[in-house]
């Protein structure tokens, strides 16, 4: 089948969401590498993040919804390819990422509903292993309840020891930016795309 974007003479369009509402989220600093990733591979790109995850309460069925929130569907709805990344907070997904990855029931009478059709691949930061590992694995729970398909590779990170990243968003880690590209080319993978070589 032809993907939506060819047959829309359009570059596909692959959307992060996720990290945390404060400057500084190590989350979204993979998130953004993905993306660089995918924008190099000729993507279009689009980042939720930081303030633009600062949404109300999912309430199903208001009749109103804030420009950012509207703002987040429509990405998702354009998405071609999709990478989620969640902190651990006490044991699972942040509530702020729930709430915005809720946003997503929006989507449920389009022809692609939800995630359907669309690749999707997960990554989580976490003090510790336990969190990192069982809430990637929620988060994977998440896209397959929302139609998408995971990508068989996810990324737990651990940022409770040395630095990941630098101040830039650099990734510090040869094994974690060797994961993360791995990811961000199974996404590709989808799109028919070839990711360019990463220079770390
Ligand atoms: C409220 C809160 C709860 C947290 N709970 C956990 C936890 O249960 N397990 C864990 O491994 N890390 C936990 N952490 C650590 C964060 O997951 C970790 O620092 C993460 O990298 C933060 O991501 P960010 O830089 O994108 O905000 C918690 C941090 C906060 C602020």
């Amino acid at each position: 089948m032809i993907p939506l974007f060819e047959r829309a003479g359009r570059r596909p369009l692959v959307v992060a969401l996720g990290g945390s509402l404060h400057g500084s989220s190590s989350t979204q600093k993979a998130l953004q590498l993905l993306l660089d990733q995918a924008a190099d591979a000729g993507c279009d790109t689009c980042l939720i993040t930081g303030q633009a995850l600062d949404l109300p309460f999912y309430t199903y069925g208001a009749d109103k919804r804030t420009g950012a929130a509207r703002y987040l569907v429509e990405q998702l709805r354009r998405a071609d390819g999709l990478y989620i990344g969640s902190p651990v907070y006490h044991g699972s997904i942040s509530g702020v990422v729930k709430n915005a990855l809720d946003y997503a029931e929006d989507l449920r009478d389009d022809e692609r509903a939800y995630f359907s059709g669309r690749a999707v691949g997960s990554l989580t930061t976490g003090g510790g292993w336990q969190g990192c590992v069982g809430t990637l694995g929620a988060l994977r729970d998440v896209v397959h309840a929302l139609r998408g398909w995971n990508t068989p590779f996810g990324v737990p990170i651990h940022t409770g020891g040395e630095p990941v990243f630098d101040a830039e968003g650099r990734c510090l880690s040869e094994s974690i930016q060797r994961q993360l590209t791995l990811l961000g080319q199974q996404v590709l993978d989808s799109l028919g795309i070839a990711a360019k070589a990463t220079s770390s």
